[in-house]
């Protein structure tokens, strides 16, 4: 099953020739037999992250959209809030799977609010933004995404 996957790196400080871990996740995105249907890096801005959101999932028909960066403890940390902005419901065990994970890497990963939640049939995940945080979240759910988006479009199991 072919999956189309948006990825959007969100960074005060990253554009997107500087964005390794936005490359990673493209990397990874392609060996998985997968599409990329769209990459941008967005400033930390909660408008403008929630706006992607919704344009990869309306616009570009994204199955998943993957956001990369912000979800730290800092003042400029938002995109669990621009997630909620732009999805209605809650995919708590996603979140957890993955904070579960990387906490066997590092104690640090109680220190991302990651959210997973739904907009219409798309799943939006948030990812810490370092490139190892990047890849070590990927591999605590992507063996998971095909039958999430099945079940999603309404295919049970
Ligand atoms: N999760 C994994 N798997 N590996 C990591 O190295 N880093 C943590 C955490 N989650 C990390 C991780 C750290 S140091 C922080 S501050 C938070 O993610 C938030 O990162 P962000 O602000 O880049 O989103």
């Amino acid at each position: 099953m072919d999956l189309s996957i948006a990825l959007i790196t969100c960074s005060d400080t990253r554009d997107v020739d500087s964005d390794e871990a936005g490359a990673a996740l493209a990397a990874l995105v392609d060996a998985a037999g997968w599409t990329v249907v769209g990459h941008v890096v967005v400033r930390d801005d909660r408008e403008r992250i929630a706006s992607e959101i919704v344009h990869a999932v309306d616009e570009l028909a994204a199955d998943v959209v993957i956001t990369c960066g912000g979800t730290g403890l800092s003042p400029r940390d938002v995109t669990p809030e621009a997630t909620r902005d732009a999805c209605e419901r809650d995919v708590p065990g996603i979140a957890e799977a993955m904070r579960a994970y990387s906490m066997s890497k590092t104690r640090r990963a109680m220190l991302s609010r990651a959210v997973c939640m739904q907009r219409g049939r798309a799943l939006v995940v948030n990812f810490p933004g370092s490139t190892k945080a990047a890849r070590e979240n990927w591999e605590a759910i992507a063996d998971q995404l095909e039958h999430a988006v099945r079940m999603a479009a309404g295919e049970g199991h």
